[in-house]
């Protein structure tokens, strides 16, 4: 689409279907020569709208014995898989974790020194790493040869020594062959009360940021021919909810984004996981970012009941020994909101939009 303007009344949006004067697409009231008004199919026509409603229902309704169908037939790859695949073992694999400083991101960092990887582990606050650095290596949960964590301070956001910090992160071993991205921030708000910098820094860690990071790393696993890229995505990758919209937005992308990328490497044996789990106890909603940019700060009750964040790496880091696709994290409650959002989607709209007020009215 293509804006050209040569004064008021010729202003034009050039698109596939030709030329139409940007007069076209304002109010309907408007008048004169140049107002032609966009007319959607079924707009204004009753009898159509309730025939094309039916039609939805009826496809609906045929497509839940194919879904059913689908699912059976996944779990028989999956099962098919589990058998005739010997887990790949992870000993003195090179793996970068991003968010190591606490969390999910400290938890696998835990699992995979455990199964003797070369951890590089990256987060903002050298502190904090340092802390994992040395509880690691204290732990003595390493059995066979020991690898020192090695710490890289780094900012997602600063997209400006992006290409210096990955310098420096290939330097450590010369190469990376597990890239986990589990950096990210979380949000807490309502559209209407977001200033746009706040969509915009959370689009920037949990996509842009995760997506830099994987394009500046990505050359050296292509002249290898290997590698394997790990994101950790979000149910609301799949299922967005009201009051999340910056944070399910970024996830949804970052899904998109993994999936293309995922077919593009196929032949290149690089390997994508995109990992979407529920909820975890770790601070993610504490550190959320508010509508205005403050800091958050509470535990939510759907974090604190969350899973184990051990349990979950832990079955993340069997997800990466096998290549596994896709893994969805959760409990099969949520597993269906996603097949009912996909079948029924007026009805989610409405039950989300029942949550929204009730949320609001709590407030
Ligand atoms: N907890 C859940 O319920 C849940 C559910 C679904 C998905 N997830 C995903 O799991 C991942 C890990 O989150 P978590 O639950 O472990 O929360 P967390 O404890 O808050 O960890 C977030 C990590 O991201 C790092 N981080 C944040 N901003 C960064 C930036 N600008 N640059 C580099 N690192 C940054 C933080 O380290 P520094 O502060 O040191 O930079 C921290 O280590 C996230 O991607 C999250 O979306 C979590």
């Amino acid at each position: 689409m293509k804006h050209s303007s040569g004064g008021d009344s010729s202003e034009t949006i050039t698109t596939t279907d030709g030329t139409i004067p940007l007069g076209s697409l304002e109010s309907p009231s408007k008048t004169g020569p140049d107002v032609h008004i966009l007319r959607l199919p079924f707009q204004g026509n009753f009898l159509s709208n309730c025939v094309k409603k039916l039609l939805n229902s009826f496809a609906c309704l045929l497509f839940l014995p194919l879904t059913i169908v689908g699912r059976l037939i996944e779990a028989f790859f999956a099962l098919k898989q589990r058998i005739s695949k010997h887990d790949s073992s992870l000993e003195g694999k090179v793996v970068l974790i991003t968010g190591a400083s606490s969390g999910l991101g400290e938890a696998l960092a835990k699992c995979l020194y455990t199964e003797g990887c070369k951890l590089i582990i990256a987060s903002r606050r050298y502190t904090e790493l340092d802390r994992v650095k040395e509880q690691l290596l204290g732990s003595g949960l390493r059995k066979g040869t020991i690898y020192p964590p090695v710490i890289i301070q780094l900012d997602l956001q600063d997209f400006v020594n992006l290409p210096d910090k990955v310098r420096t992160i290939l330097g450590v071993y010369g190469y990376i062959d597990i890239l986990v991205n589990n950096a990210g921030i979380s949000y807490r708000g309502e559209v209407t009360d977001t200033s746009l910098e706040v969509d915009a820094k959370v689009m920037n860690i949990n996509y842009f940021g995760t997506v830099a990071l994987t394009k500046a790393l990505l050359p050296s696993m292509i002249v290898r021919q290997s590698g394997h890229i790990v994101m950790i995505g979000s149910l609301q990758a799949k299922l967005a909810i009201p009051f999340r919209s910056a944070y399910a937005a970024s996830k949804h992308a970052l899904q998109a984004f993994s999936d293309s990328l995922r077919a593009e490497l196929d032949h290149r044996n690089i390997d994508v996981t995109v990992v979407n789990p529920g909820y975890i106890r770790t601070s993610l909603s504490v550190n959320a970012l508010t509508g205005r940019g403050d800091k958050y700060g509470q535990m939510d009750e759907t974090t604190e009941s969350g899973a184990d964040p051990l349990h979950a790496a832990y079955q993340i880091v069997i997800a990466i020994k096998r290549k596994t696709q896709e893994l969805m994290l959760c409990s099969i409650f949520y597993r269906l909101a996603v097949l009912f959002r996909a079948i029924f989607p007026s009805v989610y709209f409405k039950m989300m939009a029942r949550r929204a007020l009730r949320a609001k009215k709590i407030r």
